[in-house]
């Protein structure tokens, strides 16, 4: 198949959460599978590798003409092209606008970028040949990711299927995240450039937001296949609790929804070759060398962060973003419990502002216990996640998670709220049979967490054995794309017969 994955950010030229890890890994692994693949992504700063395909498009977005170019680049059997243009300058590594793209409010900018780059990136089969070879032979398939490029199943339909061409290039829309939708007045419909009868695929009503403009909606009822990023949350997003809103659209298009979990680039995060690993004390270490490598990864961190260096304390992590998603009040709330534990924690993100200033204060309160790293790096995230031994993913809602991946691919035990693809992938330790991957609670609660860390922690102190067969179970797990990557190709087939 000729597979063109576009979406709003990809690893490593831009990167906010999961969605740009999966833009740069999923590609690779399918062009490993012997399809052609391009990836599409707006061009946020300068990259000096990339090259000036001489291609210039000229595009309206509401009353403006835009000028783009497009840039490119090939790296392991995949062509990256790059959009640039004014829109996407100056964004720094706010490229959705910040806090205004919430869920009641679609900020104009943002819409009209992604109506730009949805537009620019519909046809760049036809004007940008990668390597002198088109892809637009009608053996093709879009991937679209998220709301952000929710319009470009819309716009294939509207300018090409409609118009009798095309007839035979399939979209596919995945969800990372429906809690972000790309929300606005109705009249906001006048700046996608649509034909008025498309005005109905963008309305919607809700009791909370009333009658309003909605990208995903529209999206969702236009690709040929849906995807979301694990088959628990493809449960979820038909309850109205999981749907945001949209779960009544969700469950009338079922029948083209199937859930995929993520894999992970087993390049980038392999303790055995992780480029982080290789300085400050820390060092390489794979299944056969963990019993070494792993608590020399320990104390490194211990000394980089300046907690007592101890091998016999347990060292947990968490790593997100911080906001009540992610749980971290959950971990806020079990710090009493925690500091009595003889325990060390570290946490590292950025996010919301009262929710890292907490951070700072639980980190001046227990210092000798506590740090709270406040930013983004990531060498540090593959740090704390080589360095500890417990990772806490207490998140309200999780459609894949990628975080709990990595840990168990560095021998590091999850603990994970049961939700979406954490469900999925964090199957719970049962002493009775030794099986399982970690501990997993069912209801976002404190009282929960501290019952399931405690659990953790005594097998930890008390269960050498078990823990280290949780241990083994978890590196040894396939995790890479290649599965996901042949469910893909289940969908494309689906879509492209309309099984
Ligand atoms: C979003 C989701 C996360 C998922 C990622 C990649 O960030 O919140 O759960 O892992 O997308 O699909």
């Amino acid at each position: 198949m000729n597979v063109i994955l576009v979406a709003a950010e990809c690893a490593p030229w831009s990167k906010t959460g999961g969605l740009g890890d999966v833009a740069g890994a999923l590609p690779k692994a399918l062009a490993q599978r012997g399809h052609r693949v391009m990836v599409v992504v707006p061009l946020y700063g300068d990259h000096d590798e990339l090259q000036d395909t001489g291609v210039r498009r000229r595009y309206k977005v509401g009353w403006e003409d835009v000028d783009v170019q497009y840039l490119q680049t090939y790296i392991d059997g995949v062509d990256f092209v790059f959009i640039r243009c004014h829109m996407f300058n100056n964004l720094g590594n706010n490229i959705y606008g910040g806090n205004r793209e919430v869920r009641f409010y679609s900020c104009r900018d943002i819409l009209r970028r992604m109506v730009l780059f949805c537009k620019a990136a519909v046809e760049v089969p036809w004007y940008v040949p990668c390597g002198g070879v088109c892809y637009g032979d009608g053996n093709l398939v879009f991937i679209a990711n998220d709301w952000h490029t929710a319009l470009l199943p819309v716009y294939l339909k509207a300018y090409y299927r409609d118009n009798g061409l095309m007839q035979y290039t399939r979209s596919v829309l995945v969800i990372h995240n429906i809690a972000h939708q790309g929300r606005g007045p109705v009249d906001d419909f006048s700046h996608v450039d649509l034909p008025p009868h498309y005005l109905d695929l963008f309305r919607l009503y809700d009791p909370v937001g009333g009658e309003h403009f909605n990208i995903f909606a529209a999206g969702l009822k236009t690709a040929d296949r849906v995807v979301t990023v694990s088959h628990g949350y493809a449960w979820e997003l038909k309850t109205s609790e999981g749907g945001w809103g949209l779960h009544n659209i969700i469950n009338e298009n079922d029948w083209k929804l199937r859930g995929i979990v993520n894999g992970i680039d087993t390049k980038d995060w392999n303790p055995e070759v992780d480029l982080h690993l290789t300085s400050d004390g820390y060092t390489n270490y794979s299944l056969s060398t963990l019993d070494t490598g792993k608590p020399q990864c320990k104390a490194a961190l211990q000394k980089e962060l300046g907690l007592p260096v101890r091998d016999d304390v347990p060292l947990i992590g968490f790593i997100g973003r911080l906001d009540v998603q992610k749980g971290v009040d959950l971990i806020a709330e079990s710090v009493p419990w925690i500091v009595d534990q003889d325990v060390q924690l570290v946490m590292l993100g950025t996010g919301r502002p009262d929710l890292e200033q907490m951070l700072r204060e639980m980190e001046n309160r227990y210092p000798e216990k506590i740090r709270g790293w406040v930013g983004f790096s990531v060498k540090m995230a593959h740090r704390i996640t080589a360095g500890v031994d417990i990772l806490l993913m207490p998140s309200r809602f999780e459609p894949c998670g990628l975080n709990q991946l990595y840990a168990m691919s560095y021998g590091t035990i999850p603990v994970v709220h049961a939700v979406g693809g954490l469900r999925d992938t964090v199957q719970a330790f049962d002493p009775y049979n030794e099986s399982g991957v970690g501990w997993t609670f069912n209801r976002a609660e404190a009282g929960q967490l501290i019952h399931a860390l405690g659990n953790c922690l005594l097998t930890y102190r008390e269960y050498k054995q078990s823990w280290k067969g949780i241990q083994q179970r978890g590196m040894t797990q396939d995790l890479s794309w290649n599965n996901a990557a042949q469910n893909y190709e289940e969908v494309f087939v689906a879509a492209k017969f309309q099984w």
